[in-house]
């Protein structure tokens, strides 16, 4: 089964070809088109031009995608036809998930093949199955991904932390999700983002803050742990984001570029929330008896994170499997959507093209 995804939920335009072969996955193509560069001038992502970014970019993405990297006999590039489409129809921004949607109904409509509707957050999960190098490929140096997660047993703890959602979620069996924790305000990345902003980092603030913050001192400034005694699951970020603010605006101005105290702060920051996702996590793994936890979101890029989750883990569950997410399936990508919609195809979970629609709420359920 070739499986072509379809991602446009926010500003990173993206297709990928999987291909699977009785349950083991080839990645052939994920390409990326971040529109970083275009939001940049605005400090955010702004809808409208998210959308008219996508539209730019999705067609000459698809050629670029549905060609072979393969040359068949007589040196033509050939041509793929998938045999499914999954496409991102929520949660996200309302006017950016057309576009990928849009595309998913046209290709349906003219190739005559069966489309899957996947949630965003479903494929951050689904990233954990896609193929990891093999040293083989890697010393071989192709490009093409292929080698087999069938190391995740259920039940899985997922811990989603990306811009718009930081989230708890227990898996029993493929596709069955059960929220158990949720962030009350903000999303961990976008108080990355926010904290950036404050710190007048370039954008997006996330990965800027990371970067400092491995300069820094963690133990610097005693910044809040919201929540983190709470006996729940749930998340608070806003009240950290405004204590970074209160104690930046007591810096005086002519030190507020000095480069020791930004990394002292970056590193304190995402030392409270680092604390705080761990204790939460571990909270829950130990409650639901999961036997693995798997990470995934724009904010799992955190190297700092993963290094002491991993530690945690190590220390305190066992008999808990983790496995580190790799970066390139961190952030958005059509890839880990290709892989989220195999398992929908395999169980026939397909919707017919007139009534697929962006559902820009579509909460994981
Ligand atoms: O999953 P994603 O690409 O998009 C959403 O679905 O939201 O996540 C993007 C978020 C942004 O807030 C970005 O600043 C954050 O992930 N991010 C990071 C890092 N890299 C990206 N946050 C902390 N540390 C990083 N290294
Ligand atoms: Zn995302």
């Amino acid at each position: 089964m070739l499986i072509l995804g379809i991602e446009t939920s926010c500003d990173e335009t993206s297709l990928a070809l999987l291909e699977d072969k009785g349950g083991k996955f080839t990645l052939q193509k994920n390409l990326i088109f971040s529109q970083t560069i275009t939001h940049a001038k605005y400090g955010g992502v702004v809808p409208e031009v998210a959308a008219r970014a996508h539209m730019e970019k999705i067609a000459m993405m698809l050629e670029e995608a549905l060609y072979s990297p393969i040359k068949s006999g007589n040196d033509k590039k050939k041509r793929l036809r998938p045999d499914v489409i999954a496409v991102t129809a929520g949660p996200g921004l309302a006017t950016a998930l057309l576009v990928g949607v849009e595309t998913a109904r046209t290709l349906a409509y003219l190739w005559k093949k069966p489309v899957v509707a996947v949630n965003h957050l479903a494929g951050h999960i689904y990233a954990n199955w896609l193929p990891v190098s093999h040293p083989e490929i890697v010393s071989r140096n192709l490009k093409i991904r292929a080698f087999v997660r069938d190391d995740i047993k259920f039940p899985a703890l997922c811990l989603i932390i990306s811009g718009g959602h930081t989230e708890l979620v227990i898996m029993k069996k493929h596709l069955k999700y059960k929220l158990i924790g949720q962030t009350r305000d903000d999303a961990v990345g976008e108080c990355f983002d926010k904290v950036g902003k404050i710190l007048k980092l370039p954008y997006p603030g996330g990965p800027e803050v990371a970067k400092h913050a491995a300069k820094g001192n963690p133990a610097a400034i005693k910044f809040p742990r919201p929540m983190i005694d709470s006996h729940d699951f749930d998340f608070s970020f806003s009240g950290l984001k405004t204590a970074v603010l209160y104690h930046f605006k007591k810096i005086p101005k002519s030190s507020q570029k000095n480069q020791k105290i930004i990394a002292d702060i970056c590193a304190s920051f995402q030392q409270a929330c680092i604390d705080v996702i761990i204790t939460k996590t571990i909270a829950a793994a130990k409650k639901h008896k999961v036997k693995t936890i798997l990470l995934g979101g724009g904010v799992a890029a955190n190297s700092e994170l993963q290094k002491q989750l991993k530690a945690a883990i190590a220390n305190n569950l066992q008999k808990t499997k983790y496995t580190a997410l790799p970066i390139e399936y961190c952030g958005d990508n059509a890839a880990m959507i290709a892989a989220a919609g195999y398992f929908h195809a395999r169980k026939k979970q397909f919707i017919p093209w007139k009534k697929l629609n962006a559902d820009p709420n579509w909460d994981l359920t």
